[in-house]
């Protein structure tokens, strides 16, 4: 599904920005590249506010998905977070970062950028959000984890940025899209199934052994990622 603003390009580097969550939230879901590729969480939603796009996902028949036609903040101020869900915010662009004067039939004005991310600062669980560095983020956001990746737009290559609240994470949702870009995700993977095939290869009881002593010396970081990504 091409979308304008869409994430097709660069959901590699957004899906490796994000802890182990249960449940999934995007709130302008457009496209939805994230949703799309992402390990799936428990729970999965997607709101979006254009009717067109709602039906275009409904189409699809995307059962493991709860979509929803509605307002992003009609969702955030009414839903009962529990703390181990994490919102990917990705609204329209704000209007001094673009050269278009329109793109969505349902837009932002900088007034409703203040008062999402206000109501993001206040959402307790993890966030991220997602546009062009512009500084109404910049202010608003000034206290939040800020990271740069390649990103694209209808001109050509353009920097993303990403805004989060909470710590460079050790462990990630879904590890499979890790690198700065394809060839370093190639090497990673690479490594990863040669370092498996090894243990693999290896006579049972000592591998058994060697299992033993990682999940003695790993075991607590190991069951906090969640299920194998
Ligand atoms: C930048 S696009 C999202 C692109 C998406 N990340 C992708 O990969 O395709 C922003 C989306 O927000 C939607 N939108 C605008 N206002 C909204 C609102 N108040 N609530 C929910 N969605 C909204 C737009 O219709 C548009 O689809």
């Amino acid at each position: 599904m091409r979308y304008p603003g869409g994430k097709g390009r660069c959901y590699q580097h957004i899906i490796s920005l994000m802890p182990p969550h249960r449940v999934y939230v995007e709130t302008h879901l457009g496209g939805g590249a994230v949703l799309r590729h992402k390990r799936p969480a428990e729970v999965n939603i997607g709101i979006e506010k254009d009717a067109r796009v709602i039906d275009r996902w409904r189409s699809l028949g995307t059962a493991s998905v709860e979509i929803i036609h509605g307002d992003a903040l009609d969702f955030l101020e009414g839903y009962p977070f529990r703390g181990d869900e994490l919102v990917y915010c990705d609204p329209p662009y704000p209007r001094s970062t673009r050269a278009k004067a329109r793109i969505y039939r349902h837009d932002y004005t900088n007034a409703d950028h203040v008062r999402l991310l206000s109501v993001l600062r206040r959402v307790p669980c993890m966030v991220v959000v997602s546009s062009y560095g512009n500084d109404l983020y910049a202010e608003h956001l000034s206290d939040w984890r800020c990271v740069e990746f390649p990103g694209d737009s209808h001109t050509g290559p353009r920097t993303e940025t990403a805004w989060l609240n909470f710590p460079e994470p050790t462990n990630l949702h879904d590890y499979r899209f890790c690198g700065a870009d394809y060839r370093a995700r190639e090497r990673l993977r690479r490594r990863r199934a040669g370092l498996v095939r090894r243990i693999e290869n290896l006579p049972a009881v000592e591998r058994n052994a060697l299992l033993h002593d990682l999940a003695c010396r790993f075991g607590p970081e190991l069951a906090s990622t969640g299920s194998p990504g």
